[in-house]
C-alpha cells in the first residue's frame, strides 16, 4: 500500500503549486465552503492513481488545493463511506495520502443525527471522542511501521488544543458549539430506536457513518485531528418524523453559512 500511496502522491505533487499543512474533509451537505477557497488546483479523484472514486448523492469526488483567508489547505470534497462497499483502507486512503503530502493537521467534518436532547438540527458540535460501532477498523491486518504503530493510542483522538483554540474562535464570532462524543455505525440505515437508546446510554451524543475510520487512521500516522459535526437531524425515535437524505443535505447547508465562519476563522488560528 506505501507504494501505492506514493505514487498517488507523486502524481497530485505534479499537479500542485501550494503545500498545504491543513486538510479539511466536507462532508454531506457542507460543501459550501469550496465556494470559499481561492483555488490554486483542483483534482478529480478519478485521474489520481490508486485513489477510490466516490459514488454517493450530494458528494463530488475531487482534491482541491488552494487558500482560505490566506492560509494554504487541501479540501476533500466527496468522502468514502464503509456502506458503499469500499474497504476500510479504501474509505482512509485519502488520509494516507495526506501523510506523505505532509498534511500535519486535518479537520473532519460530518452531518449527523443528535441524541443529546440538548441539541437540535442545525447544532454545530466538536468532537470530543468516538465510539467505534462499526463492526471493524481501517488498522486490522499486517501493520505498516512506515506509516505507524502497532496499537496506536486513541487519548486524544482530536486534540485538545485544536478544540480549546475552536471554542474561542467560535466565542470571538458568537457561534454557539457543542461538545460531546460521536458514535460511528457502519450505516446504510438510520439506525434503529434500540440501537439508539443503547448508544445514549453509551455516552453518545451524536450519530453518523463516517469520521471515525478517518479519525483512527489520522491518529495512527500522527495528524492532528479536529472533528466538527452539523446535527442534521435527531435520531431515530427521538424525533417523530422519518429520516431521509435530502432532508439531511438540506439542514446541513442551511447550517452551512455559520460551519463556513467557523472553519475559516479556525484555519486562521490553528
Ligand atoms: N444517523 C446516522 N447518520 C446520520 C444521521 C442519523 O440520524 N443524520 C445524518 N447522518
Amino acid at each position: 500500500m506505501y507504494d501505492k500511496v506514493l505514487e498517488s502522491v507523486n502524481y497530485i505533487k505534479s499537479r500542485i503549486t501550494s503545500k498545504p499543512k491543513i486538510s479539511i474533509i466536507l462532508g454531506s451537505g457542507l460543501g459550501d465552503l469550496v465556494s470559499h477557497i481561492e483555488k490554486s488546483c483542483e483534482i478529480n479523484y478519478e485521474d489520481i492513481p490508486h485513489f477510490p472514486v466516490s459514488t454517493v448523492k450530494g458528494h463530488s469526488g475531487k482534491l482541491i488545493f488552494g487558500s482560505i483567508n490566506n492560509v494554504e489547505i487541501m479540501a476533500l470534497s466527496g468522502r468514502f463511506h464503509f456502506y458503499e462497499g469500499y474497504s476500510m483502507k479504501e474509505v482512509t486512503y485519502p488520509v494516507f495520502v495526506m501523510k506523505l503530502l505532509e498534511i500535519e493537521k486535518m479537520i473532519v467534518t460530518n452531518a449527523c443525527g443528535g441524541i443529546n436532547k440538548n441539541y437540535k438540527p442545525g447544532t454545530l458540535m466538536i468532537i470530543d471522542d468516538f465510539i467505534n460501532l462499526m463492526g471493524t477498523n481501517p488498522l486490522y491486518g499486517i501493520n505498516d511501521d512506515r506509516f505507524g504503530p502497532r496499537f496506536p493510542d486513541m487519548t486524544e483522538p482530536y486534540k485538545k488544543y485544536l478544540i480549546e483554540t475552536t471554542k474561542e474562535v467560535a466565542k470571538k464570532h458568537n457561534i454557539i458549539l457543542e461538545q460531546g462524543v460521536y458514535a460511528g455505525f457502519q450505516g446504510p440505515y438510520y439506525e434503529t430506536r434500540a440501537e439508539i437508546k443503547m448508544i445514549s446510554g453509551f455516552g453518545a451524543d451524536t450519530v453518523g457513518m463516517s469520521t471515525v475510520p478517518e479519525t483512527i487512521v489520522s491518529n495512527y500516522l500522527g495528524i492532528d485531528t479536529l472533528g466538527i459535526s452539523c446535527v442534521t437531524n435527531m435520531a431515530t425515535g427521538i424525533q417523530a418524523m422519518k429520516h431521509s437524505h435530502d432532508n439531511v443535505v438540506k439542514t446541513a447547508k442551511e447550517a452551512s453559512t455559520k460551519f463556513v465562519k467557523l472553519i475559516a476563522c479556525v484555519i486562521k488560528e490553528i
